[in-house]
């Protein structure tokens, strides 16, 4: 009459052993929060697409890092918006630049928060493009110096660590050769390593005023059709020097991050971007959806793919939201 079962997988999922048996956990220490930087004095503006994200002048911005801090978050990632655009992007790497401005500021008051600048000319330059254009073509090699400058001037501003998220080939090598002429061996990379052209960052493209004028990322950005690249992508960023190899988007590339991590067993960080966190901010307005399980619930998935860091605009939240439980 009962079905012979010996084996029954329920039995652990029971409440008091649950816990015991758990794989994956989401930690506040996993977390770094992105900060948009602008000029100015006294702004705080909501960034329409991107609700509860502001772009922060440099006074007001302190008070948004205090509450980061206290929220136990230990980094945060810079992204500068310039006064104004040029071909070259030459507003990456001036000394007064808004993002160097920022670190300088941020790490006089708060020594022990990470500082990560997101490295890339796309802000800067008047045409929208990751690199140099010459006759309609992003020119990769000639890029490269102008990466290494823009790194080196945001650790003579006291980052503590560069994301290179421009995907030309070989920045993370003129980066960290820069780095290292210039006494900053002890400033960290974080490479966008499998940087997918994707439809995610349309959010962020708005919040960051950095969508190409004309053309697409294709040219330099990986197909969605492809995973032999993100393995070769991340192969050579580990030769030229990376720390932490990046995967972005997150979360319609899990299986990227699992075959890296298989693959190299090197730390690796999630960027959950724009676009993700704007699906679920609308559907949350909707009331269609559980924002804080179905957050915390994404994350997750992450770290059980093999994620050691996300950065995620829900990072506040998240804090909030672990310390409650
Ligand atoms: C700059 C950059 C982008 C993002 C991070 N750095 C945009 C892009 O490559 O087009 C996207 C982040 C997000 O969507 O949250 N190259």
């Amino acid at each position: 009459m009962f079905p012979d079962l010996i084996k029954r997988p329920r039995r652990i999922r029971n409440s008091n052993i649950r816990d015991l048996v758990k794989e994956s956990q989401l930690s506040v220490d996993d977390l770094i929060y992105p900060l948009f930087v602008v000029h100015g004095e006294g702004i705080k503006e909501e960034i329409p697409s991107m609700p509860g994200n502001y772009h922060w002048s440099l006074d007001l911005v302190m008070d948004e890092i205090e509450e980061l801090v206290d929220l136990g978050i230990k980094a945060v990632i810079l992204f500068g918006i310039p006064e104004s655009k040029d071909p070259q992007g030459s507003n990456a790497w001036a000394e007064e630049g808004i993002v160097q401005q920022a670190c300088q500021k941020i790490k006089e008051k708060y020594p022990e928060l990470l500082v990560i600048t997101d490295v890339c000319l796309c802000q800067y330059t008047d045409h929208g493009h990751c690199g140099i254009l010459e006759d309609g073509k992003v020119k990769n090699d000639p890029t490269l110096e102008l990466l290494a400058q823009t790194a080196v001037s945001h650790a003579r501003a006291g980052a503590d660590m560069v994301a290179p998220s421009d995907m030309m080939d070989g920045r993370v090598g003129a980066i960290r050769q820069g780095l290292d002429e210039n006494g900053f061996e002890d400033v960290s990379i974080m490479a966008y390593s499998a940087k997918y052209a994707s439809s995610f960052y349309g959010p962020f493209r708005d919040a960051a005023h950095s969508a190409p004028q004309e053309g697409d990322r294709r040219s330099y950005q990986m197909d969605p059709a492809n995973s032999r690249e993100a393995i070769k992508e991340t192969a050579l960023d580990i030769e030229e020097g990376a720390d932490i190899v990046m995967v972005k988007p997150a979360l319609s590339y899990l299986d990227i991050i699992k075959e890296i991590k298989e693959e190299f067993n090197y730390p690796v960080a999630a960027y959950n971007v724009s676009g993700e966190f704007s699906l679920i901010k609308a559907a949350t307005e909707k009331g269609w959806v559980n924002e804080k399980e179905i957050v915390l619930e994404m994350l997750l998935s992450m770290k059980r793919a093999g994620t050691d860091l996300i950065l995620t605009y829900f990072a506040k939240d998240v804090a909030e939201w672990l310390r409650e439980e």
